[in-house]
């Protein structure tokens, strides 16, 4: 990781320019989700929810976030939007930002998180895997919530 490099939590005074730096990051696993706005970053920053940046000379070139959330069963986390920009690879970016991610899950008192990743995405599986994580003997399910007619009240 070159020493220009920062890992931080990021906070709400971000600036336009990282806004799109972000959004351009999470094109690159997604290229069709819409545009990053403010709002949206800033929903993603409302505690207990956690965003990691990494800096190069102030431009975005990594961005993890967690959704902390409360059950009934306690505190729980689930990793989202995961990625380092192309030219910033195999600089231990991605590894750095998920471990400061996991110390500041474990210090919120979260003791479980939980993503899902495609299996074709070799680097991302390989460093999930480095890093602890292990599948659940669980199945997963998942449906859209748009097209509710169907449902029996
Ligand atoms: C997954 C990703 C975030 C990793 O970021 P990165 O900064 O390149 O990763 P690091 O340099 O910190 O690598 C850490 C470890 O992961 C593994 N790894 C990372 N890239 C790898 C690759 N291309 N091939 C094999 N192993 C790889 C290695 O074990 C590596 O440790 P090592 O360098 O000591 O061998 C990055 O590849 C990426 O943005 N990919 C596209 C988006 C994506 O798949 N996101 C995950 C969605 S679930």
């Amino acid at each position: 990781m070159k020493k220009t490099t920062i890992i931080r939590r990021l906070d709400y005074s971000f600036t336009s320019e990282m806004v799109s730096e972000i959004s351009g990051l999470i094109k690159q696993i997604s290229p069709s989700v819409p545009d990053l706005d403010k709002r949206t970053l800033e929903r993603c920053l409302t505690p207990p929810s956690v965003v990691i940046s990494a800096t190069d000379n102030n431009k975005v070139v990594g961005i993890i976030m967690a959704v902390v959330y409360w059950s009934l069963s306690g505190l729980k986390a689930r990793i989202e939007d995961f990625s380092v920009s192309a030219e910033y690879r195999r600089q231990g970016i991605g590894e750095s930002m998920l471990y400061e991610l996991l110390k500041t899950l474990y210090a919120k008192g979260t003791k479980e998180v939980s993503l899902s990743c495609n299996p074709t995405r070799h680097a991302a599986t390989i460093l999930y895997k480095k890093a602890g994580f292990r599948k659940p003997h669980t199945n997963i399910y998942y449906r859209k919530t748009e097209k509710n007619n169907d449902i029996k009240t």
